[in-house]
């Protein structure tokens, strides 16, 4: 359901549900899985999900409840699902203002997974209506909060490096930023924002260590196979299927924990069944095809 927060309407779905927030890319149609920003009730929710230190607890003391999001390590055991993360080893946490977006987190109990409630490559809504307009045809529930008071997205902030990055600019600006632990990374964020809008870029996105080969239609004893569809070929090491139904839902729900659960020494390389091309099944070739790319040096593309 969509619901309005500080800064624009978020489309949400409980962060912990794989085929909740795979629904998510489905619904705005994304060509991409891009990681999410999960939201929580407050630090203490946070806790538990994430990797703290302690300039990520200043920020936290500083700007929460509000409009800053905070990239941290996953924690050990994170219990939200390896979508709202794009595969990734870290992930984008926020405590918001807005106080329907603070009844709902008190009533899910849950943390809750919300990209911008528009369609891929339309611009951020702040009102219901915005919502409507885009995602009428997509969603059941919108909560009509009103118009949003900030009207822009949250600042971005990674802050698993010493010194934090700012990844998006948005409603805390540098300045705040800066005034409160000191000067950032000294990058033009034009710069963060393309890498941004093509995350495979991101050195947070993960790639398997095994090769990986794309549109298989046979396999070999010593590949694992990540199969496709109620016809799984037969003879590989280790077998996973992302969706036994062909159910690109499914499929999407299991990819990067399945990619990761094959990624093992013992084998050589890991085939992929092919998985078709509309619906989410692009955003799930657009990966794959990624993970299959030669790999680079240069640890920023992966
Ligand atoms: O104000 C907001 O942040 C709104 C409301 C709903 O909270 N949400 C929002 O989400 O704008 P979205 O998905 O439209 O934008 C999330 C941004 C993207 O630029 C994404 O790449 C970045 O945050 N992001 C999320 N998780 C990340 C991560 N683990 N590492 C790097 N960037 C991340
Ligand atoms: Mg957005």
């Amino acid at each position: 359901m969509a619901f309005p927060t500080e800064t624009v309407y978020g489309l949400g779905a409980v962060a912990t549900n794989d085929r909740a927030v795979a629904a998510i890319f489905a619904a705005k149609a994304r060509p991409r899985f891009n990681p999410l920003i999960v939201h929580v009730r407050d630090r203490a929710a946070a806790g538990a999900l994430a990797v703290w230190n302690e300039v990520a607890e200043r920020l936290a003391t500083r700007f929460w409840p509000g409009p800053l999001s905070l990239v941290l390590p996953r924690a050990e055991g994170c219990p939200l699902s390896l979508l709202v993360s794009a595969g990734g080893d870290t992930v984008a946490l926020r405590a918001p203002a807005h106080p329907v977006a603070h009844a709902l987190l008190e009533a899910t109990v849950l943390p809750v997974a919300a990209p911008s409630a528009n369609p891929a490559g339309r611009i951020s809504p702040t009102t219901a209506d915005h919502v409507l307009d885009g995602l009428g045809e997509q969603i059941e529930i919108v909560v009509d909060g009103g118009s949003c008071p900030i009207g822009l997205e949250s600042t971005v902030l990674d802050v698993t490096t010493e010194r934090p990055r700012l990844l998006r600019p948005g409603a805390v600006t540098r300045e705040d930023l800066e005034a409160t632990i000191g000067p950032l990374t000294p990058e033009p964020a034009q710069t963060h924002d393309r890498d941004l809008r093509s995350p495979g870029r991101l050195r947070s996105h993960y790639a398997p260590s095994l090769s990986v080969r794309l549109d298989a239609t046979s396999v070999a004893q010593d590949e694992a196979l990540l199969a496709f569809g109620d016809r799984p070929l037969h003879g590989a090491a280790q077998t996973l299927n992302l969706s036994p139904p062909g159910d690109l839902v499914e499929a999407a729900a299991n990819l990067f924990a399945m990619l990761r659960a094959l990624d093992r020494p013992e084998h050589r390389a890991i085939a992929v069944m092919p998985v078709p091309g509309h619906g989410l099944g692009a955003a799930i070739r657009d990966r794959l095809e990624r993970a299959a790319a030669p790999r680079s040096p240069d640890p920023h593309e992966p």
